[in-house]
């Protein structure tokens, strides 16, 4: 069962679909979530809507985070940035899971429940559940006035603005940023510098400009996309911060294009998957610069040498040791802002992937928008 979105009452314009055209709104919209929320001054984020004053902000000991879908792996993003910016032990879990298993509810952890619809059943219930046991609920959310922005303690808008395509983008790339603002307060309310405040307030306002030059792309990303699209079967890889990259980029391409596309982690390669990789079997590798490229580019010769094509999502001037891949470079920023940098090719993959198959990229079968009965 689905919450019907009318289409009708939004408008594709001269876009083949609104998947289209919600991509190439992500800079205006990854505008709009920062703005008013940078305070340069003292290098944290303004976050009105959370409800929290310094002193409990303050006692927070663990970060927990819930989502369905893409919300949940962009959660696993959010989860790297609390840990990496305010050193809080975070992690994400998805929704649809957490209430079965009784959950231990902690007073002095902050829960955050992601969601773009804001409706989606699961991750309501999950609110509900932590709220009936008097834990403490944060919203990333980006339909104002839904259900469970309602039935959470506080929160943040996303300002995405409506999106009408099954395949999440524009409110995918502003939850990152939520999570981005989230952090850097955290942070800042603890050991984060003042000058490391900065340095991220710096990463976030190039953001936008950055995702317009991945999106400028496009051309080139087209042509690939229609050779990956021939594989029956792919796998996406990634590591660390790049391993929720990966796992964005596989649902992305598996729900639209309908191929067989795993996520993997690239360490994990060798304990298994390995035995499934052949020329007829492409991987599309997480490898930004960082202090796993080296490890990273020593796997991807495993596959080399089996012969599997291979496409390296990656910086520019990284020296991948004469691999035969494929590159495909998007601009540096601060390293923990780099995954959703890192994510913003992957849309444009599957989207022309589906396309060449010619798949209804909206509405991709079986799946509906938002998910509202269990
Ligand atoms: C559905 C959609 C996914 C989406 C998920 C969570 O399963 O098909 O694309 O990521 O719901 O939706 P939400 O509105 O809670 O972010």
């Amino acid at each position: 069962v689905t919450l019907d979105i009318d289409p009708d009452a939004y408008d594709a314009g001269e876009h083949d679909s609104f998947m289209h055209k919600e991509m190439l709104e992500q800079p205006a919209a990854a505008e709009r979530v920062l703005r008013g929320r940078l305070d340069e001054r003292f290098g944290t984020a303004h976050l009105g809507g959370l409800n929290m004053d310094a002193r409990e902000t303050r006692a927070i000991r663990r970060v927990k985070i819930l989502g369905c879908g893409s919300a949940y792996y962009v959660g696993q993003m959010g989860a790297s940035l609390v840990e990496e910016l305010a050193r809080i032990p975070a992690d994400a879990e998805a929704a649809s899971e957490f209430r079965y298993r009784n959950p231990i509810i902690e007073p002095d952890t902050l829960y955050v429940a992601v969601s773009q619809s804001g409706e989606t059943i699961d991750t309501l219930l999950a609110v509900q559940e932590i709220r009936r046991k008097g834990g403490r609920v944060i919203g990333l959310v980006n339909v104002v006035g839904s259900a469970i922005a309602r039935e959470c303690d506080g929160g943040i808008y996303l300002h995405a603005g409506p999106e009408v395509a099954v395949a999440s983008t524009k409110a995918l790339t502003n939850m990152f940023l939520g999570f981005a603002l989230l952090a850097l307060q955290l942070g800042r309310v603890r050991d984060l510098s003042i000058a490391d405040g900065r340095r991220l307030i710096a990463g976030l306002q190039r953001l936008p400009g950055q995702i317009e030059e991945v999106l400028a792309q496009e051309d080139a990303l087209a042509e690939l996309a229609g050779r990956l699209a021939e594989a029956e079967s792919l796998f996406f890889v990634g590591r660390v911060r790049g391993f929720p990259v990966a796992r964005e980029g596989a649902q992305k391409f598996k729900e639209i294009s309908y191929r067989h596309a795993e996520a993997y982690q690239t360490s994990e390669l060798k304990h298994g998957p390995l035995a499934l990789i052949s020329p007829e079997v492409p991987t599309v590798a997480i490898v930004p610069e960082d202090e796993l490229t080296d490890r990273n580019v020593g796997a991807l010769h495993e596959i080399d040498a089996r012969r599997g094509p291979l496409v390296v999502v990656t910086h520019d001037g990284v020296d991948l040791g004469g691999l035969a891949a494929e590159r495909i470079v998007v601009p540096r920023n601060e390293r923990e802002l780099d995954p959703i940098l890192l994510t913003v090719p992957l849309q444009l993959l599957a989207y022309h992937a589906a396309l060449r198959l010619g798949h209804d990229i909206d509405k991709p079968r079986n799946l509906a928008k938002s998910v509202t009965v269990e």
